[in-house]
């Protein structure tokens, strides 16, 4: 956003609803009449409900429902997730192929990419995210942990982690984590998180998190092949909610127990995914590209891999895979 658009802006939110006169903005902001209305009919143009009227200037009626970073800053509680440089598509491929492209030319740990819809929205095994206009949230964050390779797979634990703790900060649900990190309400998927990293001989240089998050969608408007394994906020809860501020809690989260990784270590994190996964004990089918496997889930060890033993007691260790509860 502009400099003038986005001082603009705040001062009609700072009305509070009043009327604003075009003198008083002209003056306080130092800019002529004509260029405050070039300036509203792009805000209009960014989905800002605004009236105009000659005599009382103008009033902010509605706040725009696009992910616009000036609205997800708003109120925004983190140092870095959210507050270094947010690119925003109203419609791109897939915000992960964005992200990554932008991490490959050096774009820093915090960057933040989001999209209105997606064309190409990618879910994880190749699958496609069902990433219509308006109603989700998809985003991608750079980062670039201090980690071996090989404990890259924490990251997507404390993602689902920070991701299931966000959801239930927003609404009072009964969240459930899926090996490695779907969110689940009532057995259905509210969220998926793709992962894709790039390492620099032992080191990570940058990992992409990738977020998919349905959230005003209504039930009925899932594709009928994903209809009864898919769900939104608004599905289980009934009403409709800001996905500023839903992406808000999200990035808040986020940074909360990144930060508790990179200085406390995985172990806490662990706990906290172990509680919400309640898949320890359980038989499970892991689907993996050209095989499964059936058994009993013993442990997701202290490198978030999972253990289960199957039915000859043979031990398998599972780094990536899709569980089925049987
Ligand atoms: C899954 O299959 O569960 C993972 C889904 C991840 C979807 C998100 S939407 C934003 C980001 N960009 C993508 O292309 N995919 C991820």
């Amino acid at each position: 956003m502009t400099m003038t658009k986005e001082r603009l802006l705040s001062r009609l939110k700072e009305a509070g609803g009043n009327w604003i006169s075009g003198e008083v903005i002209s003056e306080e902001l130092g800019i002529s009449r004509s260029a405050i209305w070039k300036q509203i009919g792009k805000l209009r143009e960014d989905g800002y409900l605004i009236e105009s009227s000659s005599r009382k200037g103008y009033i902010l009626r509605k706040v725009s429902d696009a992910l616009l970073p000036g609205e997800i800053r708003q109120g925004l509680r983190t140092q870095i997730f959210g507050q270094r440089e947010i690119v925003y598509f109203q419609e791109t491929d897939s915000t992960n192929i964005q992200a990554k492209n932008l991490a490959a030319e050096g774009a820093g740990e915090g960057t933040l990419v989001i999209a209105e819809k997606q064309i190409a929205g990618k879910g994880r095994k190749g699958r496609v995210w069902f990433s219509p206009v308006g109603n989700g949230i998809y985003v991608s964050l750079i980062v670039r942990p201090t980690l071996p390779p090989a404990e890259a797979a924490k990251m997507m634990l404390m993602t689902a982690v920070a991701v299931a703790e966000a959801v239930v900060s927003v609404a009072p649900l009964n969240v459930r984590i899926k090996w490695p990190n779907d969110i689940l309400v009532n057995e259905k998927k509210m969220a998926g998180i793709l992962t894709e990293i790039s390492t620099d001989m032992d080191a990570v240089d940058y990992m992409i998190i990738g977020l998919g998050l349905n959230v005003n969608t209504p039930a009925g408007e899932f594709p009928p092949e994903i209809r009864t394994l898919a769900t939104s906020l608004r599905a289980e809860t009934g009403r409709t909610f800001s996905r500023a501020a839903v992406l808000r809690a999200v990035l808040q989260s986020f940074e909360t127990h990144y930060d508790r990784f990179m200085t406390a270590g995985f172990e806490p994190i662990l706990e906290k995914w172990k509680a919400y996964a309640d898949i320890i004990g359980r038989k499970i089918r892991v689907d993996m590209i050209g095989r499964s496997i059936t058994g009993d889930v013993l442990e997701v060890d202290r490198d978030g891999v999972l253990v289960i033993q199957d039915d000859e007691g043979k031990i398998h260790k599972i780094v990536s895979g899709d569980v089925n509860l049987l």
